[in-house]
């Protein structure tokens, strides 16, 4: 009986046809028992018509085999086709993003020999949702949603996976200084998980600091955690750090289904010319075997892969003169890879496989829910003629009875009561109603509005205010 894992593979756009055949060809060679099914993804389904450019063909074999190895995919810049890397990402649940970024000095040039970092970026949520719009002549905007069990299964996953690879420290970058709640909310989980792990040292960083020290003393770091932006620019920043973006793999693990990929782009440039280093995707697939159990074959790939890096057979990425030896292509350097299959790096530490712990799920338990309670309602209105008076005294007079107007800001700053005559002002103006008796209900919202539109005004938003169990579920003004 063929005891082949099925796995689901797509040969992407740009460089990925030919850095996918270079790793299937080492996987082949290395003997993993992997039977491959092809799957198109991308630009080109894309342009045959499938919207999302992923067909159902594809989700059916990706959904089949729960794995699906993925060269880089080109994802268009301010329109066009929507990123095929984050749709696969979120309709399959691949919460946690795994980022290994370790050096390889002095066989690869990198100002820190030291660095072994791994970056844990969630993989779902902030600004990923892709929510935008236009709202007025002047503004767009980007919801950034961070969920308390999106931050429970990132930061457990964090935990867990430090506590198994035998990693000692794990860090957390955010912005919690500006973003209170949002980001507020993902540091405040990973104070509570880190009582939990004793065993484990822990920091929080604001990530602007955080990001300054991960170029500089990256050896200082371990595991970090992270929000989806900060992960996907921090990874770059990390892997670019330790060698070169060219060689970092990623692991994209949910709690069924598992993706493999680059972290690098689809660089179409380089694209047919035989030049591409394969090394990202190549790690990637060995970080996929060790996930499927497949422990010895991703050792004797990654060993093979250390002994080529060691020998200086090295693509145009990571060349360097006086220290590389010889310059290869994508095939060339497959091979060469092939060709050391079975020994072991002399100097680099040799790579194991045991007990890794890419298979972790982190399950996050549902909360009964908080005593909320609607005390007023933020209304945004588009208006480009009126100043922060006379908008104020037209909403006082739509106010009635049942609402009280507090405040107007425009782009987060107060306008009114208080403002000052410098404050830039663009035609977006958040207008703060709070219910004198502290709860309002929708139906006295659906007034406030009515009253609002008839005064002229062109409302094109409102959030609610609420208390959760007594606590304020909204930001103040600035200033
Ligand atoms: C990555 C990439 C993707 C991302 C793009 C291609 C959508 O940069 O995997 O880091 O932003 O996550
Ligand atoms: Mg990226």
């Amino acid at each position: 009986m063929d005891k082949s894992i099925p796995i689901a593979v797509a040969a992407g756009d740009g460089i990925g046809p030919e850095i996918m055949a270079a790793t299937r060809r080492i996987l082949q060679a290395a003997g993993a028992a992997l039977a491959f099914e092809s799957v198109e993804l991308g630009e080109n389904p894309w342009r045959a018509g499938c919207a999302s450019g992923i067909p159902p063909e594809a989700w059916k074999a990706i959904r089949q085999t729960r794995i699906l190895l993925k060269s880089p995919l080109s994802t268009p810049q301010g329109g066009g086709l929507k990123s095929v890397n984050v749709t696969l990402r979120k309709r399959l649940g691949l919460f946690a993003n795994v980022r290994p970024c370790r050096a390889l000095a002095p066989f690869v040039p990198t100002r820190h020999p030291g660095m072994d970092v791994v970056i844990i970026r969630e993989n779902e949520e902030d600004v990923y949702a892709g929510i935008e719009h236009r709202q007025t002549d002047e503004v767009m905007q980007c919801l950034k949603l961070i969920t308390r069990p999106g931050c429970e299964r990132i930061i457990r996953y964090a935990f867990e996976y430090a506590r198994i690879a035998g990693r000692k420290k794990v860090a957390c970058f955010t912005k919690d200084n500006i973003m209170k709640m949002t980001d507020g909310l993902f540091h405040a989980v990973f104070r509570e998980f880190a009582a939990e792990y004793p065993d484990i040292a822990t920091e929080h960083l604001i990530v602007d600091i955080g990001a300054a020290l991960l170029a500089t003393t990256p050896e200082a770091f371990d595991v970090i955690v992270m929000p989806n932006l900060y992960g996907d620019i921090l990874s770059d920043v990390a892997a670019q750090v330790a060698g070169s973006v060219g060689l970092a793999g990623s692991a994209n693990i949910g709690s069924g289904v598992a993706m493999f990929e680059a972290v690098h782009g689809s660089a179409p440039s380089l694209a047919g010319l035989d030049v591409a280093n394969p090394s990202g995707l190549l790690l990637s697939a060995v970080m996929m075997l060790a996930h499927l159990g497949e422990s010895a074959t991703a050792e004797r790939i990654h060993n093979a892969w250390l002994v080529t890096i060691e020998e200086g057979i090295h693509p145009a990425d990571i060349f360097a003169a006086g220290q590389s030896r010889q310059m290869v292509g994508t095939t060339a350097f497959g091979e060469a890879v092939i060709a050391r299959l079975g020994r072991f790096p002399a100097e680099l530490p040799a790579a194991t496989y045991e007990a890794r712990p890419n298979g972790l799920s982190a399950a996050s338990e549902r909360r009964p829910p908080a005593q909320k309670v609607m005390v007023g309602v933020d209304v945004f209105l588009h208006e480009r003629n009126l100043d922060a008076e006379t908008l104020a005294a037209k909403l006082q007079r739509a106010a009635g009875a049942r609402f009280q107007l507090k405040m107007i800001t425009n782009r987060g700053v107060m306008v009114w009561p208080e403002g000052f005559t410098e404050t830039f002002c663009v035609d977006h103006w958040r207008c703060r109603f709070l219910a004198p008796e502290g709860a309002t209900s929708h139906a006295e919202i659906l007034a406030l509005l009515a009253r609002v539109a008839e005064a002229g005004l062109d409302f094109i938003k409102t959030e609610n205010l609420c208390t959760f169990d007594g606590e304020i579920g909204y930001s103040a003004a600035q200033g």
